[in-house]
């Protein structure tokens, strides 16, 4: 029996709570379609660093990067400066697994409510792949005179034709593979970049020339759309039915995800994917670590059971993640009474049940 070797890290507040969920989700899909996962806990997130000053130990990393994939809940300490779990731990990871892809799907499941007037499932149904890597998030920049008035502070966005082109070959090849026509021009499915071109005239004229060289060249199947990204803020709202698949660079998809997040129904539904396509990546949701809800047993599993799936779907059990997706949409769609923490009519456990038992009954 095929056996998949994961890293878990439930992390911090409520993370280990939806972290339980999506493993009961995924052991309910590997008895259903016959494969093995071999869970193994790590100890990395908020507490460890308070207790031992660590965030993440090169002794755990190493070991970490012998697993078939990472399942992670939520970092985040109230009691610790913001900055440094951030960086020690979640980017960190990011960066030193290489995880350039960071994939998010803006997907509204049926039952879920969302802002935005007159939109459901039909119209909100995209994805976003940010690059993962580059951009503000490199950390380089600094002070001088800090402190003084007459400080100066700066931080740079970088990005080189290596990152940006093996983003964008990722992205056209999703785009070919998992395109769904939305916008296509005839009948092709279409790749749109997110950038700011007229300000942002070095590093977006970077992506953009990339984008068409590349395009024109690999992908003439696929079709080709730009959009800035303050723009593309608005036509999410205002016609979500026009994506189909988006890249950008690390910053504006940081950004516009959560915008996404809030359009298919909140943090409590949204997930995502730090794809190393060679290596290991990591799967986790979106939201954070909701410290005041920690042990409440009220939030909302869901962005976590949906990240588990995305993880298997990664692995190659393509079966099992549709059988997930399923579930979630009959439990999202027949059984929740909100998507909010403490207002879902269950538990966060009576959710995982739930889901766990729609994915064994098929
Ligand atoms: C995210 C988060 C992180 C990011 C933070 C916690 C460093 O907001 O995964 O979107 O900015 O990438
Ligand atoms: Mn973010």
């Amino acid at each position: 029996m095929k056996t998949y070797r994961i890293a878990v890290i439930p992390g911090d507040g409520t993370g280990p709570e939806v972290t339980g969920e999506a493993v009961k989700v995924l052991d309910a899909a590997a008895t259903k379609f016959g494969f093995k996962t071999d869970k193994t806990p790590f100890d990395i997130g908020g507490e460890r660093y308070k207790r031992t000053g660590e965030t993440l130990p090169e002794s755990v990393l190493a070991d970490i990067r012998s697993f078939d994939a990472i399942l992670l809940g939520a970092i985040g300490h109230p009691d610790v400066k913001p900055g440094i779990l951030e960086k020690g731990i979640l980017l960190q990871l990011r960066f030193e697994l290489d995880q350039y892809i960071n994939l998010r799907p803006v997907r509204l499941y049926p039952g879920v409510e969302t802002p935005i007037k007159d939109k459901g499932p039909q119209e909100i149904d995209y994805v976003v792949v940010r690059e993962n890597t580059g951009d503000l998030y490199t950390g380089v920049g600094g002070f001088s005179m800090k402190g003084t008035k007459d400080e100066v502070a700066m931080q740079v966005a970088i990005y080189s034709r290596m990152q940006v082109e093996r983003c964008l070959h990722w992205a056209f090849d999703y785009a070919r593979k998992h395109g769904k026509k939305a916008r296509g021009v005839g009948d092709k499915n279409t790749l749109t970049l997110v950038g700011k071109t007229n300000v942002l005239t070095f590093v977006y004229d970077l992506w953009e020339r990339a984008f068409h060289e590349i395009g024109k060249r690999d992908y003439p199947d696929v079709a080709r759309d730009y959009c800035h990204v303050d723009a593309c803020c608005m036509w999410m709202v205002k016609s979500p039915e026009w994506f189909d698949v988006l890249v950008t660079g690390n910053m504006f998809g940081d950004i516009i995800t959560d915008l996404g997040a809030m359009t298919q129904g909140g943090m409590g539904l949204a997930a995502g994917g730090n794809i190393n396509p060679q290596g290991v990546s990591m799967f986790e949701p979106i939201g954070g670590s909701a410290p005041k809800y920690t042990g409440q047993g009220v939030i909302n599993p869901l962005a976590a059971i949906c990240a588990g799936m995305m993880m298997i779907e990664h692995l190659g059990e393509q079966q099992a993640a549709d059988a997930v997706e399923k579930a979630v949409k009959l439990v999202t769609g027949t059984k929740l009474k909100s998507m909010a923490a403490g207002r879902m009519g269950y538990s966060t456990s009576q959710v995982g049940d739930l889901v766990a038992e729609a994915v064994m009954k098929g």
